[in-house]
C-alpha cells in the first residue's frame, strides 16, 4: 500500500559553500551514539570529523536521568531483558536486533566503565541496579543518582578530548548530504557558526557519514528533549532518499513535571526510577489509579502508564495527575508518619538528595518540594522510537550513510521503547558500525549536480506547528484530528522563508518530519504501543503488525506498509 502525502523541499536553500574540507568519516552528533562511533572509528579510518549543532553536551544524552539497562545483576539474563524489550515493543520489534542489543549490552556497559564512567555502586562495590517501567528485574545502572547521562557524556567527552585522531567542530548544523553518481554519500554541507576559515556554509567531502544527531522532540510544544532536537538528521536522510520507519511511535513519558498550560519547550523529567524506588501516581482524590490497570501497576510499560494518566485527566477534567514520592527513604528514619515528623522529613530529604539530586533541585526551583509535596505530572514527548531505517550494523539504504542512536530505527524499540534501552542502543550499534564501516569505506567520489528542488520554510511557523502536533498528533489521536493536522502542515510547508538561516532550516526539518509522522499515524488504524487511536482502540494484528516506511522523491513523500516477522514477546 502506498499513499501520497505533501510536497516538501527536496533540499534546503542555503548559500553556496564558502569553504571545503575533507575527512574520511563525518559523525553528526555528540551524544552517547556519536561520541562512541567517533571513538570506536578513530584508529580504523583516516580522519574522523565530529560535528555537532551546539556545544558537545547540548544533546539529549546529557539529560538522561534513569540510566542504562543491561542484564548485569545476579539472576538476570539477556533472555529476560529480551523478553521485557519485546513485550514493551508490542509485536513490531525486530527480534534479531533485540537479541543483539541484550546480548551485547553488558559488554557495552563495561566499555563505559573502562572509559571512566563513575556509575553508582552498592555497599559491596558492585553496580547499583534499579528498576524502571516494564522491567521485571533490577537492571538499570545509574550515576550521580539521577545524572546518568551527564556522567556518561563527561567520560566520553574526556576520551574524545584525549583522541588526536578526532577533529571536533561545534555549532555546526548539517544542511544536506552531497551524493555521488551512484546515489551514495560523497559529502555533507554544513553551516558553522565559527570564525575565520570555517564560518558559514561549507562542504565536507567524505567517504561515509554516521548520523547520530538525536530525536525530534521539538516537533511538540512540550518535550523532555533539549532545544537541539529538531529532527535534522532524519530530515537530511529523508531528503537524500533514505527510508524513515516507525515514525508514528513517539513515546510520551508519563511523568513530566507539569508547569502550567502555557509551558513550552523542554520540560523537567521526573524519572521513572522515582517510581522504581516506590513512588506512585494518584488523582486529585488520592486514588492510586494504576492499581488494577496492569500487573506491574505504577511500573507498567511507559505507554500503559501514559495512557492511564491521560484517561484519568480526561475523566476528571484536570490538566495533570500527581506523583506521590513523600515516603521514599522514610522507613530508614524509624519515625512513624504522624510521630516524629521532623525525623521522617530529614530521612526523606537525605534519600532524595542522594538518589535524585537533580530532580530534587529542579522541582524545588519550580516551587515543589518532593519531600513534602505531591509532584504535578502529565505526559510529554520524550523519545522517537522510529527513525532512519537501518540494518544490524547501522547501514541505511544509501551507500556510505549509517545511523545510530535516537535518529535511527534499528528495530529494537518496536512500538514503544523499554525504559533505559536508548543509551544502550547508541552504545551497541555505534560499536557495530565501527566494526563494518572501515572494511566498506567508499572510494572518494565527486558529488553530482543536485537535481532536488530546493525550498525553505519560514521559522515563524514553529509555534503553530508545535501546537498542531501537540493538539492533534499527541498522546491521543483520531482520524479527524490527524487529517486536520496534515492539512495545517501542508499549509505551513507553503509559508516560505524570507531569510536563510538556522530558524528556517530547523523549521523546514520540523515540517518535513511532522508531515511524515502524521501521514504514518493516520494510516495506522489501530492502537499499538505508544500510538493510541481513540477511533481504533484495539491492536489489530490482522492488518497492522508491521511497519510504515516513509520515503521522499521529487519533494513528494510516500508511505508504504511492510509486515513484521512475528515476535514471541507480546503481552
Ligand atoms: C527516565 O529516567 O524515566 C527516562 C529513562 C529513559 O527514557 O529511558
Amino acid at each position: 500500500m502506498t499513499t501520497d502525502a505533501v510536497r516538501l523541499p527536496g533540499r534546503l536553500i542555503a548559500p553556496e559553500p564558502g569553504w571545503t574540507t575533507r575527512a574520511d568519516v563525518v559523525v553528526v552528533g555528540s551524544g552517547i551514539a556519536g561520541l562512541t562511533a567517533a571513538l570506536r572509528l578513530r584508529k580504523k579510518v583516516g580522519k574522523v570529523l565530529l560535528v555537532t549543532k551546539d556545544v558537545l553536551n547540548a544533546g539529549s544524552t546529557q539529560w538522561a536521568q534513569g540510566g542504562i539497562a543491561a542484564a548485569l545483576g545476579p539472576g538476570d539474563s539477556p533472555a529476560e531483558h529480551e523478553r521485557d524489550t519485546l513485550v514493551a515493543g508490542a509485536g513490531v520489534c525486530d527480534a534479531e536486533a533485540v537479541r543483539v542489543l541484550v546480548n551485547e549490552g553488558p559488554k557495552a556497559v563495561r566499555y563505559l566503565l573502562k572509559r571512566g564512567t563513575n556509575f553508582d555502586l552498592d555497599a559491596a562495590g558492585d553496580l547499583s541496579l534499579t528498576r524502571e517501567g516494564g522491567h521485571h528485574r533490577d537492571r538499570i545502572a545509574h550515576a550521580g543518582g539521577d545524572a546518568t547521562g551527564a556522567e556518561i557524556q563527561r567520560a566520553l567527552m574526556q576520551s574524545v578530548a584525549d583522541a588526536p585522531q578526532i577533529e571536533v567542530v561545534e555549532h555546526a548544523l548539517a544542511v544536506d548530504l552531497l551524493l555521488g553518481a551512484d546515489g551514495g554519500v560523497s559529502g555533507l554541507t554544513l553551516h558553522v557558526m565559527g570564525e575565520g576559515q570555517r564560518d558559514g556554509v561549507g562542504a565536507v567531502h567524505c567517504r561515509a557519514v554516521v548520523l547520530a544527531s538525536g530525536g525530534l522532540g521539538q516537533v511538540f510544544s512540550q518535550t523532555t528533549n533539549p532545544a537541539v532536537s529538531t529532527g535534522d538528521g532524519m530530515a537530511v536522510a529523508l531528503r537524500a532518499g533514505a527510508r524513515l520507519r516507525d515514525l508514528e511511535f513517539v513515546q510520551f513519558h508519563p511523568t513530566v513535571m507539569y508547569l502550567g498550560p502555557d509551558s513550552h519547550g523542554q520540560q523537567p523529567l521526573i524519572s521513572e526510577a522515582v517510581r522504581g524506588e516506590g513512588a506512585f501516581l494518584v488523582d486529585d482524590e488520592g486514588n492510586r489509579f494504576m492499581q488494577g490497570v496492569h500487573e506491574l501497576a505504577d511500573l507498567a510499560p511507559r505507554d500503559v502508564v501514559a495512557k492511564a494518566i491521560m484517561k484519568r485527566m480526561l475523566e476528571t477534567g484536570r490538566p495533570h495527575m500527581w506523583l506521590d514520592a513523600r515516603h521514599l527513604g522514610a522507613d530508614a528514619s524509624g519515625a512513624s508518619h504522624d510521630g516524629d515528623r521532623g525525623a521522617r522529613e530529614a530521612s526523606v530529604t537525605r534519600f532524595w538528595a542522594r538518589r535524585f539530586p537533580t530532580i530534587l533541585s529542579t522541582a524545588r526551583r519550580h516551587g515543589i518540594d518532593p519531600v513534602t509535596d505531591l509532584i504535578p505530572v502529565a505526559p510529554a514527548c520524550h523519545y522517537a522510537s522510529g527513525g532512519v531505517a537501518t540494518d544490524l550494523h547501522g547501514r541505511t539504504g544509501i551507500p556510505g550513510l549509517y545511523a545510530t542512536g535516537e535518529v535511527a530505527c534499528s528495530g529494537v524499540h518496536g512500538a514503544n521503547r523499554l525504559a533505559s534501552n536508548s543509551l544502550l542502543e547508541g552504545l551497541v550499534f555505534s560499536r557495530r558500525i565501527a566494526k563494518v564501516l572501515p572494511g566498506e569505506l567508499r572510494p572518494w567520489t565527486e558529488p553530482v549536480a543536485d537535481q532536488r528542488v530546493p525550498g525553505l520554510v519560514s521559522g515563524a511557523v514553529r509555534r503553530d506547528l508545535q501546537a498542531t502536533m501537540s493538539g492533534k498528533v499527541g498522546v491521543l489521536r483520531n482520524a479527524p484530528g490527524l487529517t486536520e493536522a496534515a492539512a495545517v502542515l501542508d499549509k505551513l510547508a507553503g509559508v516560505t522563508a524570507d531569510e536563510v538561516g538556522q530558524d528556517a532550516w530547523e523549521a523546514t526539518n520540523l515540517v518535513t518530519i511532522s508531515s511524515a509522522l502524521t501521514a504514518a499515524a493516520l494510516l495506522r488504524e489501530e492502537t499499538r504501543g505508544s500510538h493510541w487511536r481513540e477511533d481504533f482502540p484495539e491492536r489489530d494484528d490482522t492488518r497492522w503488525a508491521g511497519h510504515f516506511d516513509v520515503q521522499m522523491a521529487d519533494g513528494l513523500t510516500s508511505v508504504a506498509f511492510s509486515p513484521a516477522a512475528p515476535t514471541d514477546g507480546d503481552d
